[in-house]
């Protein structure tokens, strides 16, 4: 675009002015403002001509990679057809259609979609059908959830950072620990929880569901008469080797599905709820409550577009077995990689979807002095130590999974391949044998960093 040629440059500056300033300050103190110039497929490109894999893939939507040409091409061919879009007083064929493909990868009680513009909005609107539907208004979320973060989403994230000085939210959520199911039982008896909502695995930490937790919370959840939502934002379209990840348990059917992220193709923000006729029926129960819950954009013809492109791509190009393959390997690879350095505790997740999980060494004296050191002058600076070393001297882009963790997150597209993977791999060795060299550069850059946010 010439617009963005003739301005090449200047996006810091605009974001430090008339942004957010604050952002701009974080990307330029560990030095990731790269200035991509190009994305296509797992790859960017900075100006200098350099290839980054990206493993961050836009916190999850480039599923298919950036620019997927499928994708491309069903955009500009609607572009060029003059669709009668949103007319609002109609039905979409494209919305339609989309529906149709998304509940057909669903259990057969999920077969009907509600159409959102994000990955909060599914969760805000999974909230709305769930206090509707049982007349109650509680809802049971997980230590360290992530559900988005607007104020019905934010009432249900798992972190006091998120929620600190935004005041009161909304009332009667109360969070259980994490695969904990006595504390789950505990938190449903009194029969009043409209809905248990959590992440099959968890954004923030990787953690996993255990085996036989899904199947037996859903016993709970039928019991209580609470609605059992599970949050696919970011697991769900493939990622981890299922269409949604809680396929990995085949007796699990939740009552309400959330879906975002993927779906988009990376293209146009669009998310979807899946829920059981009767749930969707209970809300919308009258010709004069139709829209009571609605939104402007929602089935927009761009966003369902490439929402029916990805889809059939994914199906086509047959991408959730590839996630599982190449997941397993990569997943099995890097536990092995791991098990070399005594700062790795465990490296967890499914498919395309994993973490590597850092923690104070057990062995070596020199190794202990060094975390202790760097914790106390900032807790969550190691994380950086991975990360900047993958980006400067091997080209990968990652990010810490959240805030105050010591956990590595890699959302790969799922359209990667065994050399992709392979690449990655033999960063990690690298960088994780670095972490063992004290002193070295790795740690004297986190020290130095951890030093200059004390005297900040
Ligand atoms: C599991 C989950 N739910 C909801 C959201 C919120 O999605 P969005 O940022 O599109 O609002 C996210 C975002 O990361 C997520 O990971």
């Amino acid at each position: 675009m010439d617009i963005v040629e003739q301005h090449r440059g200047r996006q810091y500056g605009l974001h430090q002015q008339y942004v957010n300033p604050a952002f701009v300050k974080m990307l330029k103190t560990i030095g990731f403002d790269k200035n991509y110039v190009r994305g296509e497929g797992c790859y960017l490109w900075d100006p200098q001509g350099n290839k980054y894999l990206d493993l961050l893939t836009g916190w999850g939507v480039f599923m298919l990679g950036r620019n997927h040409p499928k994708i491309r091409a069903a955009l500009h061919e609607l572009l060029d057809a003059a669709s009668p879009n949103l007319v609002r007083m109609d039905c979409s064929i494209l919305s339609g259609l989309v529906a149709e493909s998304l509940v057909s990868h669903m259990p057969p009680g999920l077969s009907r979609v509600f159409f959102t513009n994000s990955g909060t909005e599914s969760v805000e609107t999974a909230i709305k059908f769930a206090r509707c539907n049982t007349g109650r208004e509680k809802i049971v979320y997980t230590e360290h959830a992530f559900h988005g973060l607007t104020t019905g989403s934010l009432a249900i994230n798992g972190a006091d950072f998120f929620r600190q000085r935004f005041g009161a939210l909304l009332p009667g959520t109360s969070a259980v620990p994490f695969n904990n199911l006595a504390a789950l039982e505990q938190a449903l008896v009194k029969k009043d929880v409209a809905a248990f909502i959590l992440e099959p695995i968890q954004g923030k930490t990787c953690e996993v569901v255990q085996d036989g937790y899904l199947a037996e919370a859903q016993r709970l959840c039928r019991q209580a008469g609470t609605l059992l939502v599970i949050d696919e934002v970011q697991s769900g379209m493939g990622r981890t080797g299922k269409w949604f990840c809680f396929q990995h348990w085949p007796e699990v059917e939740p009552d309400i599905v959330c879906v975002a992220k993927g779906l988009s193709g990376g293209f146009v923000p669009v998310g979807a709820v899946v829920t059981r006729p009767s749930i969707m029926d209970s809300v919308f129960n009258s010709m004069e409550r139709c829209v009571v819950h609605s939104n402007t954009f929602g089935q927009n013809d761009m966003a369902m577009a490439a929402a029916l492109a990805t889809l059939q791509v994914i199906e086509e190009d047959k991408l959730v077995e590839n996630a599982a393959a190449l997941g397993a390997y990569v997943i099995s690879r890097l536990t092995d990689i791991g098990r070399q350095c005594p700062f790795v505790t465990e490296v967890r997740g499914k498919g395309l979807m994993f973490g590597i999980d850092f923690a104070r060494p057990a062995g070596s004296l020199k190794l202990k002095l060094a975390w202790d050191a760097l914790h106390k002058l900032n807790f969550g600076v190691f994380g950086q130590m991975i990360i900047l070393p993958l980006l400067n001297d091997h080209k990968i882009l990652t990010q810490v999974a959240g805030y105050h963790t010591e956990v590595i997150k890699f959302l790969p597209p799922i359209i990667a391949t065994r050399e992709d993977m392979d690449w990655f791999l033999k960063a990690m060795e690298a960088v994780l044998a670095d972490t063992q060299r004290i002193p070295g550069t790795a740690w004297n850059t986190v020290m130095g960093m951890a030093k200059n946010a004390v005297r900040a």
